[in-house]
């Protein structure tokens, strides 16, 4: 860890220098003082890209201006407004921890880097984030960017995944913190790791660290931040039956803790490799849920939905039945109410290309 202090202080005026110079990145959350919309702002980030995110935090703040706001909504227009941006459970501690904040603690976010920590949602990243940027408390952020311009600055080869290296680059971020500023230092890191020292095309012929960085000396650049081989996917089969039955179809909830936890689905008929639509329709299954006579109106195109860590086969079958059929676990929702309900975003890909809307 000492060795790794050796330019401590140039690196940290280095990076302030170029903030106050050259940083020229505008982002609707930056020097925001709010708590509210600091919070609002990183759990939209935690797992999704700032050109993404942007909009949602913009939609979101017009929506719900305050704490109160948010956490008088129902959870459906909620999800309603998160709908594409995945990671559904961000959503769900979303409204949570408004409603902490809005009835427990009288609408004041808490004040320290300890309690942000316990509030559902909030990581040691976020806690930071928070603490710095709202109250200016000194506490290093450690995310991606973070963890890539100190590995490779640093020449570090630990990884990031296991605990031994979290805290070691826990410790030298905070190490390295500028503590007169550690709201401006914590963006200044973050937007260099983002503009500059960028994961591919690093501009380092642009970078005033460069003549220190132990990456660049070593010709390691795109070797650091180590990374454990990533785990195989799993890939799945997944039909959609979209039962019509006049202008209505049938939809549930799905309640199972998932990545999709709390969003709307058609009926799911999964298997462990492809079949053809007839094979479907004849199962066990769909058919006990849609009764003949039904007419098979279209049959989409396979297409195939990447997630972090699966990959999604899918299909949509419609039919329009005759008769209305009864289900426990699905209920009939009006079509044209189906742009009002969350839906995951490889379902609104073919909602979005259906041609018999
Ligand atoms: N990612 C998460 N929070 C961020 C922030 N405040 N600025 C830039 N990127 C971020």
């Amino acid at each position: 860890m000492v060795g790794h202090l050796k330019h401590k202080g140039f690196f940290t005026k280095e990076l302030m220098d170029w903030n106050r110079t050259e940083n020229d990145r505008e982002m609707p959350w930056k020097k925001v003082r709010d708590p509210y919309k600091i919070w609002l702002s990183e759990i939209i980030l935690q797992q999704t890209r700032v050109e993404q995110g942007r909009s949602y935090y913009n939609s979101f703040l017009s929506q719900f201006p305050d704490i109160h706001s948010l956490a008088k909504s129902n959870d459906a227009d909620v999800f309603k407004l998160w709908e594409g941006l995945g990671y559904y459970s961000r959503c769900k501690n979303l409204i949570h921890t408004a409603r902490f904040i809005s009835q427990n603690l009288q609408g004041r976010f808490p004040d320290s880097y300890e309690s942000l920590l316990e509030l559902k949602g909030v990581g040691p990243y976020t806690a930071a984030a928070i603490a710095s940027f709202a109250y200016d408390i000194p506490h290093a952020v450690v995310d991606g960017n973070v963890v890539r311009v100190l590995a490779r600055f640093f020449g570090i080869d630990s990884s990031f995944q296991d605990q031994t290296g979290k805290a070691m680059f826990q410790e030298l971020a905070q190490a390295l913190l500028d503590k007169n500023n550690p709201a401006e230092y914590n963006q200044a890191i973050m937007d260099f790791g983002a503009t500059i020292c960028k994961p591919k095309g690093a501009l380092c012929s642009d970078c005033p660290l460069s003549k220190k960085c132990q990456a660049l000396l070593t010709d390691r650049v795109y070797e650091l931040p180590f990374k454990s081989k990533a785990k195989t996917k799993k890939t799945r089969w997944m039909f959609y039956i979209v039962a019509k039955y006049g202008n209505e179809v049938l939809i549930r909830l799905r309640t199972e803790k998932d990545i999709w936890q709390n969003l709307h689905e058609f009926i799911l008929f999964e298997s462990p490799s492809d079949l053809e639509p007839t094979e479907i329709l004849e199962s066990e299954k769909i058919s006990s849920i849609c009764k003949k006579p039904y007419i098979l109106v279209h049959v989409s195109e396979r297409f195939q939905h990447i997630l972090t860590h699966q990959t999604l086969n899918m299909r949509f079958i419609c039919i329009e039945m005759k008769q209305k059929p009864k289900s426990e676990k699905y209920h009939f929702e009006k079509w044209n109410r189906l742009k009002k309900i969350a839906f995951p975003k490889a379902i609104l890909r073919f909602l979005e290309n259906y041609p018999l809307r």
